[in-house]
């Protein structure tokens, strides 16, 4: 087992393979390629409870993982923790076993009036300010979602009948001051409230924290990847609550995973390297 995911991480150095979360614990031959990434580990129960069927494995440092089928399709579920840094190491670990296609299911915070809490908005792309993909990349290269994953989270939401937008998000390297919070102590961050009011002015659906890291890695990557996030916070009514969307944007990612699958199969057999409008529909 443990030789599988060496040989799949064989393009770090040997000092990082010892810093594998899920090395010696999970098989990169049979470990599933369609991979949910929440930020909460207890959101992995949920999609677990979700699936036809679903094993938990609790790793180290809080984080889980789960493996099941969902609709026929092999699936797993790995909660990727707070803020871009942490992602990037569950992001390197899912890559390392083989991940082809991978989406983030998150919670976010809006400044729209047309949103409200509980909806969820599959971002299709992801304005990056979370400060660790200025290390890999410059400024002007996209966090970009690829377009059959956007279109499966799209059918997907819309097949279940949720109230859903579709847009661009923000992705912040801080919770409280970078998304023009007050933060401790009644502090306030000029570039924070700032970053808050152009955001807002220039369209943007909602604040986050993982998504600008996860589409730009995957994209230098070449792997795939999108995001549905459920509305918990309204940042001008000064609200908060779940509503619910949490445990349907966790389906809806589930099922887009089942379409995609159906659709990457019409492909395939016709020979067709991208999912193309004759591969799509009837999916999931
Ligand atoms: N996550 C965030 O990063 N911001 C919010 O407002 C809510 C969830």
């Amino acid at each position: 087992m443990t030789n599988l995911v060496e040989t799949a991480r064989a393009g770090l150095s040997e000092a990082e393979k010892g810093h594998s979360l899920i090395r010696g614990r999970l098989d990169a031959a049979t470990f599933p390629k369609y991979v949910l990434v929440p930020g909460d580990p207890d959101r992995v129960d949920v999609m677990a409870g979700q699936w036809d069927s679903g094993e938990v494995v609790q790793l180290e440092r809080g984080y889980k993982v789960a493996t099941g089928i969902h609709k026929g399709v092999p699936i797993a579920a790995m909660s990727s923790g707070m803020g871009s840094p942490s992602l990037e190491f569950v992001f390197t670990d899912l890559a390392a076993l083989g991940a082809h296609t991978m989406i983030r299911v998150g919670t976010t915070g809006t400044p729209r009036d047309e949103i409200d809490n509980g909806d969820l908005i599959v971002n299709d792309a992801f304005v990056r300010l979370d400060g660790l993909t200025n290390l890999y990349v410059r400024p002007e290269f996209p966090a970009a979602a690829s377009y059959d994953v956007t279109l499966a989270l799209v059918d997907a939401a819309q097949r279940l009948g949720h109230r859903f937008h579709v847009g661009t998000g923000v992705t912040t390297g801080s919770f409280y001051a970078g998304q023009g919070r007050t933060a401790f102590g009644g502090y306030v961050s000029a570039e924070g409230q700032a970053i808050f009011e152009e955001m807002r002015r220039a369209g943007m659906l909602n604040f986050e924290m993982e998504g600008a890291a996860l589409f730009t890695l995957c994209r230098i990557a070449g792997i795939r990847c999108g995001a549905v996030c459920a509305v918990i916070a309204h940042r001008t009514r000064g609200a908060w609550n779940a509503q619910g969307g949490v445990e349907r944007a966790c389906l809806v990612a589930a099922d887009a995973v089942a379409s995609l699958a159906a659709w990457d199969e019409r492909a395939r057999a016709a020979g067709r390297g991208h999912v193309g409008a004759a591969d799509v529909g009837g999916g999931a």
